[in-house]
């Protein structure tokens, strides 16, 4: 017997997105909630927590029930003696800035340029901007279980059993080049840190078997083993693709929101479409993907290719 909630899980009216109901996460899940809250994130890809009142520690505690949580290897904007949780901002106080203000604002994969590839997002609203009462600072999903199924088969078939190489540096000088980021040039030891990784380009998805395109604009340079034309001229066909209206799904944020997403079925977007007064604050934790591959193996592990 078990008095345990259950949570409830309704989904949207797109193939992603549900929202849970009955959880209060600042409490440590019991096993058939965190279960529960598993196999709901395998199915719809995108979960909303509405209503939730956190602290950092409970945002860390919920999100590490799902696998190890990064340091960011930025290195700024983090809680206070809790680097695991990171500050997401455009907020300005004293003249200086209370968390990073231009965080994902073009698409991309969270942590694909990394060895182990992140799992699971976490990011809690604390303050939503808005503007004639509408919600703005909006985030948006690409299904990319969708985007597969709909490449044609000779594409599939490019592409299938290939790997790419990733790199943490291309999103990062792209901020600063193209969108006059205030970031600064990544150092030497942030470079070494996170060298280049190769991951396959299609995966099996471990809770649902469903194949995956795994390569983002964001972090994604080249295919490896392809001659570089070729592999430009591949990779911008299937950005493009991936970004059709047809696999996306826009989340408005509402103050209280816990929003989590499955980085291995979605890329996503932050829409930088708020002004400096009007103020955005998010707490996140990042989950790596150790947990839900086999024992000792590398992210790889779990991109089966062909
Ligand atoms: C991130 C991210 C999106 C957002 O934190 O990795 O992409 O809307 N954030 O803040
Ligand atoms: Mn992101």
């Amino acid at each position: 017997m078990t008095d345990a909630v259950m949570p409830r899980v309704t989904p949207g009216d797109k193939p992603l997105g549900a929202s849970v109901e009955g959880l209060d996460l600042s409490r440590p899940l019991d096993d058939a909630q965190f279960r529960a809250v598993r196999e709901a994130l395998g199915r719809h890809g995108v979960l909303r927590f509405p209503g939730q009142t956190l602290s950092a520690a409970n945002l860390h505690d919920f999100s590490a029930h799902f696998g190890t949580l990064e340091i960011n290897v930025g290195g700024m904007f983090q809680e206070p003696g809790l680097p695991q949780v990171m500050i997401l901002s455009n907020i300005v106080r004293d003249g200086k800035p209370v968390g990073i203000g231009d965080a994902g604002q073009d698409w991309h994969t969270d942590m694909s340029y990394s060895a182990t590839v992140a799992f699971a997002n976490v990011l809690y609203a604390l303050e939503v901007p808005h503007r004639d009462g509408r919600p703005l600072g909006a985030t948006r999903f690409a299904d990319m279980a969708a985007a597969y199924d709909a490449l044609p088969a000779d594409v599939r078939a490019r592409i299938d059993g290939r790997t790419a190489t990733h790199d943490f540096e291309k999103f990062w000088e792209m901020m600063r080049r193209e969108r006059n980021s205030p970031r600064p040039p990544l150092s030497d030891a942030q470079r070494q840190a996170k060298p280049p990784v190769s991951h396959p380009m299609v995966m099996v998805h471990p809770f649902s078997g469903r194949r995956t395109l795994y390569a983002n604009p964001g972090y994604a340079m080249h295919i490896d083993g392809m001659p570089r034309d070729e592999s430009d001229e591949l990779l911008a066909m299937l950005f493009a693709h991936q970004v059709e209206e047809r696999f996306i799904y826009t989340f408005e944020w509402t103050k209280g929101d816990v929003l989590m997403w499955d980085n291995l079925r979605v890329i996503h977007k932050a829409m930088a479409d708020y002004r400096p007064d009007e103020p955005r604050l998010i707490k996140r934790c990042q989950v790596m993907a150790d947990q839900i591959l086999p024992r000792g193996t590398a992210g790889a592990a779990l991109l089966v290719d062909a």
